[in-house]
């Protein structure tokens, strides 16, 4: 019932927008209708305007125009070339060789300079960070995430943490080498060991040992324990992590001192670390990227959180 009111109130409502003369015209009946008509709304028979006219009869020229230049009409196993002779494929490719041109000067210079050197061109630093990233995107974020935090068992590359050291010489030998990369002869070794299984520490000693660790960045911890413990650190552990836990990176052995921890620092996964050992394994990215690669991915990883 409301619907049709609604369908009443439409009616009058267009009648009652339209120009006075167009009113009286409407009303009069004057214009020749299509002899269609719905609920007291006629059809009007009237040509459509000029300019819609025009533009139908010149977008049609324009289309047959552009059939004639361009590539349009495929054929059985070709299609028509056009009179341009335009590919979209060339242009592709002509865009891409003048990228490559256009880049060969930054490759080049970047080539030549020492890795020290390139922070002291702007221009070629920009460059070569910015290929480091996206190089860093391909290779690296399955292992140290999209942001290079890092998870478990795999360094946060934005601290200025470092296992094996944050100079710009040393993440170049890191990257290109990789760490415990039997395929690399120059990888970067040192294996902790693991203390159960290689049966150089009992359990209770372990758990001990684990309590001194804990002690170090001030972590709850049984003093008791913790005294033992250091004796076991002292004779088994220093070595590598130095006497204050401060590590030592030309082993790559981590701070322990630092709060920033690639394992975990609870009582239970620091048993299991050195129970087990870890030796986590980065692998050589010489064989596979270029040295300019190399180079642009020191320098990215380097101006996150790169030491001097
Ligand atoms: C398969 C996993 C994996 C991939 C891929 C990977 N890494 Fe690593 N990366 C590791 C692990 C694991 C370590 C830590 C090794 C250790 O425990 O000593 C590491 C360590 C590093 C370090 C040393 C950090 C430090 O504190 O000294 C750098 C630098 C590094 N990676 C850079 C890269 C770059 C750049 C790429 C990409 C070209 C990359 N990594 C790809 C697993 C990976
Ligand atoms: C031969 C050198 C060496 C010795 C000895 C050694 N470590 Fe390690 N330690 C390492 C290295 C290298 C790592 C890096 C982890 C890996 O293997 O990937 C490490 C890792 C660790 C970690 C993990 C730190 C983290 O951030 O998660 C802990 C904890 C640790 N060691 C404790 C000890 C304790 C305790 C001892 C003695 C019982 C010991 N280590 C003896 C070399 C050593």
């Amino acid at each position: 019932m409301s619907d049709k009111n609604d369908k009443f109130k439409t009616q009058e409502t267009i009648l009652d927008h339209l120009p006075e003369h167009e009113k009286s015209r409407v009303e009069a009946n004057e214009h020749s209708t299509t002899g269609h008509e719905w609920d007291g709304i006629k059809e009007f028979d009237k040509p459509i305007p000029r300019w819609w006219m025009w533009t139908y009869i010149l977008s049609i020229v324009f289309a047959i125009g552009y059939m004639i230049a361009y590539p349009a009409i495929p054929l059985v196993n070709d299609y028509t070339k056009g009179l341009l002779n335009w590919s979209s494929r060339d242009a592709v490719e002509q865009q891409i060789s003048e990228a490559k041109l256009a880049q060969s000067v930054y490759i080049d210079a970047l080539n030549i300079t020492a890795l020290d050197d390139v922070a002291g061109n702007e221009e070629l630093m920009i460059f070569a960070v910015e290929g480091g990233k996206s190089a860093y995107a391909v290779n690296c974020v399955q292992c140290h995430g999209s942001g290079a935090i890092g998870s478990k068992g795999y360094p946060n590359l934005n601290d200025d943490e470092w296992l094996w050291g944050g100079t710009l010489e040393e993440i170049y030998t890191t990257i290109s080498h990789g760490i415990r990369f039997d395929e690399d002869e120059d990888s970067r070794y040192s294996e902790m060991p693991a203390f159960l299984t290689d049966e150089m520490l009992a359990k209770d000693e372990i758990a001990q040992v684990a309590h001194f660790v804990r002690s170090f960045t001030g972590l709850e911890h049984n003093a008791a324990d913790a005294a033992l413990g250091a004796v076991i650190f002292e004779d088994n552990c220093a070595g590598c992590h130095g006497d204050t836990g401060a590590g030592d990176k030309d082993q790559g052995a981590p701070n322990l001192a630092d709060a920033v921890w690639l394992y975990g620092a609870d009582q239970q996964t620091l048993v299991n670390t050195i129970s087990t050992g870890r030796k986590g394994v980065m692998p050589a990215w010489a064989h596979r990227l270029d040295d300019t690669v190399l180079k642009q991915l020191t320098l990215f990883v380097h101006s996150r959180g790169g030491g001097l």
